[in-house]
């Protein structure tokens, strides 16, 4: 597994992923489900009593997991960053009325440099659904260390994603089964073209400079200084997890 740090970002949804990225919902119905449980959590996050709490979502896409997020909670500000201009057109149809209510920026902008721009402990929660798996580890490593320095003490990392099982066989049988239903779903709509699509996004996602692994991803949140970093839903790979900066 490779560990060498970089700033490179990929675009791995600039193609027919991004331009029909609603066909997500057919082979992975989890994976908005996780976005619903990102939003609930933050939801149960104490208000600040004179202002809102303010959020930085890394890897909006179209809008799904940010509109769980303020469709949970009244008093959110979010800044959502995604590196994807296909994906975020398609955030700025779906959340116009929240942009229009001044609750949500969308910017362009890859996970490292949005977070790069933003001034030391400035934020009370960064919150990701299904992107940071998508990560090359390098990369991922150091937006995990640009989150840690974001935050505010007391702020908390909420990632809802697909994080590999750390029992071999068992997450190759996941993946497998995950293969043979993107198969199934496809073959019966006739999207061979998609099909195509997404199993070469799984092969990315699978790879060995890609895979984003339960147990590791909890030892490099703590070797930060996250703490605590728990899980608080997991089935199969789709995880619900926090990770908090200590309070001062
Ligand atoms: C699987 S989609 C999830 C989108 C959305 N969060 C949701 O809940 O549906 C992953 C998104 O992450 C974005 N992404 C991938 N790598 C990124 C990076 N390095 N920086 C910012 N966004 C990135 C992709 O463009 C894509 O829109």
């Amino acid at each position: 597994m490779s560990t060498i740090p970089t700033d490179r970002a990929e675009r791995l949804f600039s193609g027919p992923i991004g331009a029909e990225y609603e066909m997500l919902k057919l082979i992975c119905p989890a994976a908005a489900a996780i976005s619903l449980r990102v939003g609930e959590f933050v939801a149960s996050l104490p208000a600040r009593p004179t202002r809102p709490l303010e959020l930085f979502e890394i890897g909006c896409g179209t809008g799904i997991t940010t509109q769980a997020l303020l469709e949970a909670r009244p008093d959110l500000a979010i800044t959502a960053v995604d590196n994807e201009p296909t994906m975020l057109a398609q955030a700025r149809g779906n959340l116009s009325r929240f942009v229009d209510q001044g609750r949500v920026r969308l910017v362009e902008a890859d996970a490292l440099s949005g977070l790069r721009e933003l001034p030391t402990e400035s934020v009370d929660v960064v919150a990701s659904g299904y992107a940071v798996h998508n990560f090359l580890n390098g990369y991922r490593d150091r937006v995990l260390s640009e989150i840690f320095r974001v935050l505010r003490p007391g702020g908390l990392f909420v990632n809802g994603d697909r994080y590999g099982l750390d029992d071999d066989a068992e997450h190759t049988r996941l993946t497998q089964e995950e293969a043979r239903h993107y198969f199934k779903a496809f073959s019966a709509i006739g999207r061979y073209d998609l099909l195509e699509q997404w199993i070469i996004h799984l092969f990315s996602d699978e790879s060995a400079d890609h895979l984003m692994r339960l147990g590791p991803a909890l030892t490099k949140m703590r070797d930060i200084g996250f703490d605590p970093a728990e899980v608080h839903f997991r089935d199969g790979v789709n995880t619900l997890l926090t990770a908090a900066k200590p309070a001062a």
